[in-house]
């Protein structure tokens, strides 16, 4: 374990996590609160998974780039890394994630990254993931259960602001244990509110969440309870959600949802131009509740869907119906999709990726294009190196900025065959 004493470094880089990595005369240091160029002072702490890992004393020469946080809890909460960056640093250092992902890929170095902004920079984010420990209500810190107290986060949208005030005032008093809370946003104004307690809880929080659900921010409220499992309910649980102009979605409270209505209404139109649809056999991969489905189902001669989450597949069915959409959505595994020629996947897995989709023989005999959505460089990298060994090169690559101020990077990568 280095000794905790000062260390003078450069700053590299930042790297996927949003942490700085720092160059210092022993060795590489990771730390959070530095920018590319930057000349700090850091406090030697440990190491984690190999990498020595250092806390910020000092900035000794700052970027030119960098900013005074608009959020006064940014240092200790932790999840937005790169609010001490402006806007354009922000976008060249996720730019730099995706780069890394493809380089040295086959069609990587003739393909330029576009780049699609987020009209707000702050005031975007349309749901958020919670927890609490007894009255504390936070975030969670990374790896780790500890609950972080915020006083106001502002990348949230102005309900669910609104709605976590509302938390703090009717539910901390009766809250026990701990548990994790979802906030999401519905009919653009009001907010569902998804309680999942560790423990049994009192009967005054039941009382509390009936309270919660008579103001105008909320649509309704569920509360799933440790012990014997009980759930129960107050309002509008089920979410509205406008995808775009594809339409109006609704799925169940808990469902996959994007994170940022403008930035999607923009990454559904790319998905649905890259896959160029028009009369093709498509197998669409993780559809959730039908955000690129129904633009898909409009041009497609035939579309495949597929969901592992049976209550999203139900919401995705309805969707197609109510917008006069036609697609065959099925519960399933999207690493072994039904078999059949496709001449287009789009596929959308979580952080986790989609490795054992590449692995396996699922795409053969091979589709003419893969348009790959994907929320996590690091795995994005790997299963691009899967799928170009097995003949496709990258042709477009765009970034989205759906979370400004954090180190996440909304990806779209579309491969052909060569
Ligand atoms: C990132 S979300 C994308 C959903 C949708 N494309 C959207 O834009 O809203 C990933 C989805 O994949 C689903 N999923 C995760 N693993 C899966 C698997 N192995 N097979 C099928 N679906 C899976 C999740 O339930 C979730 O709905």
């Amino acid at each position: 374990m280095p000794s905790k004493r000062g260390e003078q470094g450069e700053v590299r880089a930042v790297g996927r996590g949003g942490d700085a990595v720092v160059e210092t005369s022993n060795g590489v240091v990771l730390m959070p609160g530095g920018l590319p160029g930057e000349r700090v002072e850091l406090m030697l702490i440990g190491s984690k998974r190999g990498a020595a890992r250092g806390r910020l004393m000092r900035v000794l020469q700052p970027a030119a780039e960098r900013r005074e946080p608009p959020c006064a809890d940014a240092a200790r909460c932790g999840g937005c890394p790169l609010m001490i960056a402006s806007p354009e640093m922000q976008r060249e250092i996720k730019q730099s994630f995706l780069a890394d992902a493809c380089r040295e890929l086959p069609g990587a170095a003739d393909t330029e990254i576009e780049w699609v902004d987020s009209p707000a920079k702050l005031g975007y984010r349309r749901r958020a993931r919670l927890a609490w420990h007894w009255d504390t209500i936070g975030y969670r810190q990374l790896h780790s259960k500890r609950v972080t107290p915020i006083g106001e986060c502002i990348v949230l949208v102005e309900p669910l602001r609104e709605a976590w005030d509302a938390l703090r005032a009717y539910l901390a008093p009766s809250l026990r244990g701990g548990g994790e809370i979802q906030l999401q946003l519905t009919d653009a104004e009001r907010v569902v509110v998804d309680l999942r307690a560790d423990d049994d809880q009192r009967p005054e929080l039941f009382d509390a969440c009936e309270r919660l659900c008579e103001l105008p921010v909320v649509a309704g409220v569920t509360l799933r309870t440790g012990g014997d499992g009980h759930a129960a309910s107050w309002g509008e649980t089920r979410v509205a959600i406008q995808a775009g102009t594809s339409g109006l979605l609704e799925g169940p409270g808990g469902a996959f949802s994007q994170a940022n209505d403008r930035v999607n209404e923009k990454l559904i139109e790319a998905v649905v131009r890259l896959a160029e649809p028009l009369g093709m056999r498509v197998l669409e991969l993780h559809c959730g509740i039908g955000n690129f489905t129904v633009g898909l189902a409009e041009q497609a001669s035939a579309l495949v869907a597929v969901e592992r989450d049976p209550l999203a597949v139900d919401a995705c069915q309805r969707n197609l119906k109510r917008l006069g959409r036609n697609a065959r959505v099925t519960v399933g595994d999207a690493n072994r999709p039904p078999k059949g020629r496709y001449d287009v996947v789009v596929l959308d897995p979580l952080r986790q990726g989609a490795k054992a989709l590449f692995e396996g023989g699922a795409l053969l005999p091979g589709p003419k294009r893969l348009v790959y959505v994907s929320c996590d460089t690091a795995t994005l990298a790997r299963d691009l190196r899967l799928a170009t060994a097995k003949g496709y090169h990258i042709d477009r690559l765009i970034g989205f900025d759906m979370f400004p101020q954090t180190a996440h990077l909304e990806s779209l990568v579309r491969l052909v065959r060569d």
